[in-house]
């Protein structure tokens, strides 16, 4: 299939995982994130040291042309709606959304010109406490819910040639994730709250993404797509 991709978030956890399945079908892959993670040094990758939080970040180093992009930077800040202060909920709101504004503004020009033979394609993640009620996800809820509104307005004013999706996970074992799964008995009574009997594994994740980003999933924009262990519409 070939083609550049630019996966913000590849260094660790659910867009690491991307990276290790685009590397058989892409031609160039970008990496961007704070610290190098777990990525390993690979031919076709290229890594970017980026905070989505700072200001006036510099988006030149990334190929003029770019057939899909990932955001995958995000959060997981569990508190009572009292304990929270208006700071957090600013500080979700600039890793999730913000980031990933700054991110696809800087992404565009390249996004657009590799849209020529066919669409360009975006992917963005959400949660399942977007559209579900779970107590103690205020913050992230909200900032997730903007992700996907931005999700779809995006979708309507880049169609026909840029097509925008969205991923919302439920519990999935990633390093952002990690306390959820610090022991045994802990991972167990997880695994207990989904449908499908367990949690999420990356790559659960990660083809989901890799789909929406190839043309397999060429008539498909605008979504939110569950993945999720059957949490958000199944009840046993
Ligand atoms: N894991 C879950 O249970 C779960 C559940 C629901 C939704 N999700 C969503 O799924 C997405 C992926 O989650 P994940 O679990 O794979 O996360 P993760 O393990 O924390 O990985 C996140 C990636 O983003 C990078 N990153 C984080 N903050 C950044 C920043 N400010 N600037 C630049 N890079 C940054 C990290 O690298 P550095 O630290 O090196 O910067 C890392 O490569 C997130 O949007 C998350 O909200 C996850």
């Amino acid at each position: 299939m070939g083609g550049n991709f630019v996966i913000a978030g590849g260094s660790k956890g659910i867009g690491l995982e991307l990276v290790n399945q685009l590397m058989p079908i892409a031609d160039r892959i970008d990496v961007i994130s704070r610290s190098h993670g777990q990525l390993v040094d690979h031919e076709k990758v290229v890594r970017h040291t980026m905070d989505f939080t700072a200001p006036n970040l510099d988006f030149s180093e990334i190929p003029d042309v770019v057939h899909g992009v990932v955001y995958c930077p995000g959060t997981i800040n569990l508190r009572s709606f009292r304990a929270l202060k208006p700071a957090d909920f600013v500080a979700d709101f600039e890793v999730n959304l913000v980031g990933a504004v700054k991110f696809l503004q800087g992404c565009l020009p390249a996004l657009k010109k590799g849209a020529t033979e066919q669409t360009s394609s975006v992917v963005m993640f959400s949660t399942v406490a977007a559209s579900q009620g779970l107590s103690m996800h205020a913050s992230v809820a909200a900032a997730k819910g903007a992700v996907e509104g931005l999700t779809r307005s995006l979708a309507a004013e880049w169609a026909p040639k840029i097509r925008v999706n969205c991923i919302a996970p439920a519990l999935t074992d990633t390093p952002l994730a990690s306390r959820f799964f610090s022991s045994p008995e802990n991972c167990e009574a997880m695994a207990a709250k989904y449908p499908l009997g367990r949690t999420g594994l990356p790559t659960d994740l990660a083809s989901t993404a890799r789909f929406l980003l190839t043309s397999e999933s060429s008539w498909m924009t605008g979504q939110v797509l569950a993945v999720d262990g059957g949490m958000s519409t199944v009840r046993k």
